[in-house]
């Protein structure tokens, strides 16, 4: 029997509308809509060995070639949510190798790219994987990599993706997320988001304890009323291209997830100062030059630059000259709206 393996690149995305609250089994409390980005990506292989393995799931996984394992425990919970369909990985040892495009805890938050990666991996590797049409693979894939990490579904496709089920939209579910299909202005088409290096390394707040903190929160249903208000009203500001409530949007939407950790029981500022003084420096370059340049935030300190391609020219200047004493070793990584991921 000779080694099997299977290659896939898969992006990052960014939230617009953001996800934030889950139940069992990692279903999402409300819809989250987001831009599936290019540059940031993962590269995983797998590779079933012609070796006996010694147990369920016997594994190594390295990154950059080097032994991770710290990510073995993500990855066994990922596995033990979908072992009825992981019996080809059984009896034999395998490896994980993974590479990320974005520098080595740049605070970016691997898992969306590194989960889809891998589920793309092991679903081409499936039988079941194999017989599958492209859009019935797709959406498996994407349902196994909302089982490693929620926002991982969303990474599945190109340009927008939309998880969790959605008024008005049928084909949505909280199971797996799916392309957007609905009219989409050509300015968000190509759509740059420069992200701006606040803080690297581990989070204060690991996003699975972050979405615990919505359980028992006292303004969650609220939130998640907002979320769906929220979808409604994005599907218009992508139909017809109005910058500055998208902007709005958006920006609310960010500054909402951070108020809801700030108001949980225990509370979290994962704000630094330095993200607050690019938030000012980015609302008074809108107000000088009446440009569409806004903000978006995950769960912590770095800060999503969002903006159309026509202004990438002034946006860089603005990022260079205001922002970059700001960032850690004034570091900052230019992404744009990306194509979806890739079989390598
Ligand atoms: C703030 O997908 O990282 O980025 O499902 O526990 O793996 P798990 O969480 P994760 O949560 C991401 C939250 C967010 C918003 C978003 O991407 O929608």
């Amino acid at each position: 029997m000779k080694n099997l393996n299977s290659s896939w690149r898969s992006p990052s995305n960014i939230a617009l509308v953001k996800y934030w609250g889950k139940y069992d089994p990692q279903l999402p409390a409300n819809p989250s809509l987001s831009f599936t980005l290019e540059e940031s990506y993962t590269e995983t292989k797998v590779e079933i060995l012609d070796e006996e393995a010694s147990e369920d799931f016997d594994f190594d996984v390295y990154l950059d070639y080097r032994k991770a394992e710290d990510f073995k425990p993500k990855i066994q919970k990922f596995f033990s949510r979908i072992e009825d369909e992981l019996d080809f990985l059984r009896g034999r040892k395998f490896t994980i190798h993974t590479y990320n495009s974005f520098p080595h805890s740049s605070g970016i938050a691997s898992s969306a790219s590194g989960m889809s990666a891998l589920a793309l991996c092991l679903l081409s590797l499936s039988p079941s994987g194999a017989e599958m049409e492209e859009g019935e693979f797709f959406r498996k894939a994407s349902e196994w990599s909302r089982l490693g990490s929620g926002s991982a579904s969303r990474s599945l496709f190109g340009t927008l993706a939309l998880w969790g089920k959605t008024e008005g939209i049928a084909e949505s579910s909280d199971e797996y997320a799916i392309q957007y299909q609905g009219k989409i202005d050509p300015v968000f088409t190509s759509f740059r988001d420069t992200i701006l290096l606040v803080e690297k390394g581990q989070k204060a707040v690991s996003s699975t304890a972050g979405h615990g903190l919505m359980n028992g929160h006292p303004f969650a249903q609220q939130r998640f009323a907002q979320a769906h208000d929220n979808m409604a009203l994005l599907q218009k500001i992508l139909a017809n291209g109005d910058l500055d409530k998208f902007g709005n949007l958006v920006e609310s939407e960010a500054l909402t997830l951070h108020a809801m950790m700030m108001s949980s029981q225990p509370y979290f500022i994962l704000m630094k100062p330095n993200t607050l003084q690019i938030l000012e420096s980015i609302w008074h370059f809108r107000k000088e030059t009446q440009k569409p340049l806004f903000f978006t935030l995950d769960a912590g300190a770095n800060v999503h630059l969002l903006y159309p391609e026509s202004i990438e020219q002034e946006a860089l200047d603005f990022v260079n000259s205001e922002l970059k004493g700001h960032l850690k070793n004034g570091e900052y990584i230019c992404d744009r709206v990306g194509s979806g991921p890739r079989k390598i």
